[in-house]
């Protein structure tokens, strides 16, 4: 498996994944294909940080992280993650998150931050957000919104996060 930036010879292979990802997902709107269309003409937008896993060729995932606005520190938002269907329960999904914060921690940001199944974040070293005093701005289910500090010396947030205007427009 190798696992690189995105490039755009690969747009319409995500475009797909996504979309046959989340079309079985347990939680899905239906639109996650799209936003990262949207996002990848966002200012948020951090090529570095857009990522994939390919296997023979294929693209079999996917990891998104854009910047998002805080009162201090250096967050990013963690979505979308997708993993074609055939592919899951191999690893994927972990080696790209732990490739991201990885390359994230490399670039000078303090936290990644997701909203997610903690079954698929915790053994990534993901814990309640709330402990590093990161807010969400809408409601969340209890113990989903999740986040990782990426430097040992990470001051808490301690504020309220703003994603992407593209996550609420899409
Ligand atoms: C979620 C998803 C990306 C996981 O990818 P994957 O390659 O199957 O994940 P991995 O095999 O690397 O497993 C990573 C961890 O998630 C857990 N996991 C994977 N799928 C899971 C599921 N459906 N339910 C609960 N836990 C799951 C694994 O047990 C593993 O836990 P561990 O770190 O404690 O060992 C993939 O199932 C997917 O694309 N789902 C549809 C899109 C989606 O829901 N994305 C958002 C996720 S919040």
């Amino acid at each position: 498996m190798i696992i690189r930036e995105e490039e755009p010879k690969d747009y319409d292979a995500v475009y797909s994944l996504v979309k046959t990802a989340f079309e079985s997902a347990e939680h899905s709107d239906g639109n996650e294909h799209k936003l990262v269309s949207a996002l990848r003409h966002s200012k948020s937008f951090i090529p570095e940080l857009s990522i994939v896993a390919e296997i023979d060729g294929i693209i079999t995932g996917y990891i998104l992280f854009t910047r998002v606005k805080s009162d201090c520190g250096n967050a990013l938002a963690l979505a979308p993650l997708a993993v074609l269907p055939a592919y899951q329960r191999q690893g994927i999904g972990k080696a790209l998150i732990n490739y991201g914060n990885k390359k994230a921690a490399e670039m000078g940001f303090d936290y990644s931050i997701v909203l997610g199944n903690p079954a698929v974040y915790s053994g990534c070293g993901f814990v309640n957000a709330g402990i590093y005093g990161i807010k969400p701005p809408f409601d969340v289910p209890e113990g989903c919104f999740m986040a990782v500090a990426l430097k040992k010396n990470a001051i808490p947030l301690n504020s309220m996060i703003e994603y992407a205007k593209e996550f609420f427009e899409i």
